[in-house]
């Protein structure tokens, strides 16, 4: 590890932080790539969140990732919002420019469809309805991936409907809203299943979801990474499905970010998967 004094400092800003692996992902890549640099967790409680964001160019900062619960309060505090953050309405990445401006970004979308391509290369758009179960900051950038991405129908399902009804009203393209005790139904000839909620993350209750409707040639993709094959993936993959579990989305979304940081478009490999689950 290098860190001279005029190493490049990045971080993730969030609270609590302690379970975050991002801290060890961008560690492995300074390692690999011999980067004078340092990637820190930074505990930041909400009612400080902006002020926290606010002094990152004064104390040197290139940027930071932010996540759980702050992702959507950025939005405030950086000065300029690029286009695919503005329409997810939530900033996962902030690179501080050279004049000291605070740029707020969206990766998580991108994040998303590369580890679907990476997990299921068969899938395309084209091949049916897409189910996305929750309407969080995740489920967000989900439903505006696979709207860019040519999907000509998304079954928006969650358990608050109006929040379902707001995501659909904001992104906007074919995304019909289905009510909590209507998501079996949406499963019937759906191509690919989502989850984008916490349930099925350890410590929290599990996704009560009976997948009888679903056809077996669907893709499952769950956003849960910990553990890493969640009750719904176990019961998707004993039924034949083609499974596609969390991890790559974290990995991949964390590629344009440590770019903008530290100058180098780093590559998420089987090494970085395991290093990272270990
Ligand atoms: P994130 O930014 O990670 O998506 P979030 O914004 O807190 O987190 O969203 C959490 C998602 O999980 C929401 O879709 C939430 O449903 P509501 O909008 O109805 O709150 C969903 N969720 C959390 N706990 C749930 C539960 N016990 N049953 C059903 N959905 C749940």
């Amino acid at each position: 590890m290098i860190i001279s004094a005029k190493a490049r400092i990045a971080g993730v800003i969030g609270w609590p932080i302690s379970h975050s692996r991002s801290p060890r992902l961008h560690g492995w890549w300074l390692e690999r790539y011999g980067i004078d640099g340092a990637y820190v967790p930074l505990a930041v409680p909400p009612e400080r969140v902006e002020l926290a964001i606010r002094a990152l160019p004064d104390l040197g900062f290139r940027g930071v990732n932010v996540t759980v619960p702050h992702k959507r309060a950025a939005l405030s505090a950086v000065d300029r919002i690029d286009a695919v953050a503005e329409r997810i309405g939530a900033v996962n990445t902030i690179v501080v420019g050279e004049d000291g401006i605070l740029e707020g970004r969206n990766t998580d979308a991108e994040g998303f469809i590369a580890n679907l391509r990476e997990g299921a290369p068969d899938w395309q758009p084209s091949h049916g309805p897409v189910v996305v179960i929750g309407a969080g900051g995740a489920g967000r950038a989900v439903v505006a991936a696979l709207v860019d991405a040519g999907v000509r129908e998304v079954r928006l399902v969650n358990r608050s409907i109006v929040k379902a009804e707001a995501l659909a009203a904001d992104i906007g393209g074919p995304v019909h809203v289905f009510p909590w005790f209507g998501r079996l139904a949406a499963l019937a000839d759906a191509a690919l299943l989502v989850n984008t909620t916490s349930l099925g993350m350890n410590g929290q209750p599990m996704l009560d979801l009976d997948l009888g409707k679903l056809p077996p040639s669907a893709v499952v993709a769950d956003l849960v990474y910990s553990p890493l094959e969640t009750h719904l993936l176990a019961a998707a993959r004993g039924r034949g499905n083609i499974v596609v579990d969390g991890l790559g989305m974290l990995l991949h979304q964390a590629v344009p970010g440590f770019e903008a940081w530290f100058g180098v478009r780093p590559e998420v490999t089987a090494e970085l998967r395991a290093f990272v689950l270990g």
